[in-house]
């Protein structure tokens, strides 16, 4: 019998990340959710990652209504979000309170599949959230951050498996954030963790470098079960490859796939309008649609691409381009190789930018790579050099053990200070996850709120 490969969709989450930063609101992609449902999909990622951020920040859309939304027009599909461990959806760790509440919500308001990360691939940075997802009854997919380095191998991630099996995952994904894997590499990787454990593995990579079509077909050729990909008109470049062209050449090849060809061509035709309007108000830049090999050599994930070209823009610097692409792994060896995936993407690609436009190095640090300096990230995969440590620490010595066992529980303290302003539990997550923009999002609901109220009394 053909073996079955399965897919998970990206279009809500990751190629909307990659492609347009995120801004694709629900009421445009509402009318597909059905279709998308009845598809016969693995997982639809649609949640975690930036759209928690960008939903309060730009979208005015309370994150967890847009869930139960999803999840009410799509009962049949498993959905899928992105976690970041102990960072939760933020950009630095939290107490274990909050994580171990914020995963059983999620759950509770509709997820089955929590895809659970550490930008530095240190797993006691994951143990709380992988723990609480099993304890809540979804998929805990335990997630290797893919990297290149001297200190990166096969023995180390294999030993990162294991770990993370023992820790209650359920599966394993191999997260290529980069699009750097190559096919054999993919073959070499997937073949050793086959070897060392026995569970699902799901492979997620970008098209950034043109390389990814080939890479997922040697995956499958050694054993991988599933895979990303996102609906044609949102899939290439910085996004992964187009899921009607994988689903039709492992076909041809002899592998079963259980996709239904209307639902994609449904999806593909409607999505191709949104494209063009994202194309049209200059959101999608035709650059992020691109194959760029530069990623090859400076592995640059595909957001974190994005976001150097409009941080780029917005300073007038786009003459540093190149320059910044070239700082970029030079700040990386030097502090240790972390994964370029969020947040030591941002911390590096903008340590990159500040290096190139100061014209000195290290001269202006962000507190996000102090405290990375620190060891508030965690055990990072090889030592920082230590002359940029002492440059950016002076004579503060760095910590020892897990960060977040040293911050006090947030959660009974925030529902305490928000008073009426937090109506549920998962308000006040969306406070301590983005106190600002919660904040500003839960007083503009109760204005509108009595708003209302006033106006109904009026009519009666
Ligand atoms: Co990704």
């Amino acid at each position: 019998m053909a073996r079955k490969v399965q897919f998970v969709e990206t279009v809500l989450r990751d190629a909307n990340q990659s492609l347009i930063a995120t801004r694709l609101p629900y009421a445009k992609f509402e009318p597909m959710l059905e279709t998308i449902d009845k598809a016969g999909y693995y997982a639809a990622e649609c949640w975690g990652g930036a759209t928690f951020d960008v939903c309060l920040r730009y979208l005015n859309e309370d994150p967890w209504e847009r869930l139960r939304k999803i999840r009410a027009k799509m009962p049949n599909t498993k959905l899928q979000m992105l976690l970041r461990g102990q960072n939760v959806l933020g950009y630095s760790h939290y107490p274990d309170d909050f994580v171990k509440m914020f995963v059983q919500k999620a759950v509770e308001n509709g997820m089955d599949v929590i895809r659970i990360f550490d930008a530095l691939n240190d797993v006691t940075n994951m143990k709380t959230a992988m723990e609480a997802t099993v304890k809540a009854g979804a998929i805990a997919s335990g997630t290797i951050s893919y990297t290149t380095s001297p200190v990166h191998t096969h023995k180390k991630y294999v030993q990162m498996v294991k770990e993370l099996k023992a820790m209650g995952a359920t599966t394993i994904c191999i997260k290529d954030m980069a699009g750097i894997m190559g096919p054999q590499e993919a073959y070499d990787m997937v073949s050793a963790i086959k070897d060392a454990v026995d569970l699902p593995i799901d492979l997620h990579t970008h098209s950034t470098t043109g390389l990814a079509f080939m890479t997922y077909l040697k995956a499958v050729e050694a054993g991988v079960d599933i895979i990303d990909t996102a609906i044609s008109p949102f899939s290439g470049g910085t996004s992964q490859p187009a899921t009607e062209t994988m689903a039709y050449a492992l076909r041809q090849l002899g592998y079963q796939v259980d996709l239904d060809d209307a639902c994609t061509k449904k999806m593909a035709d409607y999505f191709k309008g949104v494209r063009d309007e994202f194309l049209a108000d200059g959101t999608l830049m035709p650059k992020s649609m691109a194959t760029d090999t530069q990623c090859l050599t400076y592995q640059i994930p595909g957001g974190m691409l994005s976001n150097l070209l409009s941080q780029l823009k917005q300073m007038n610097a786009l003459d540093k381009f190149d320059e910044a692409l070239i700082e970029t792994p030079k700040v990386r060896k030097d502090l240790g190789y972390p994964p370029l995936v969020t947040p030591t993407s941002q911390m590096v690609g903008v340590q990159a930018v500040t290096n190139v436009l100061q014209g000195e190095r290290y001269k202006k640090v962000s507190k996000e790579v102090k405290a990375y300096c620190r060891g508030e990230y965690g055990k990072t995969p090889a030592p920082i050099d230590p002359q940029v440590q002492k440059l950016i620490l002076g004579d503060e010595q760095p910590l020892k053990g897990r960060y977040a066992a040293t911050l006090k529980p947030v959660v009974a303290e925030t529902r305490k200070k928000l008073g009426d302003l937090a109506k549920t539990d998962e308000d006040v997550l969306s406070y301590i996850a983005f106190p600002n923009l919660a904040e500003k999002f839960l007083e503009e609901r109760k204005a509108k709120e009595e708003n209302v109220a006033t106006y109904s009394i009026v009519e009666c």
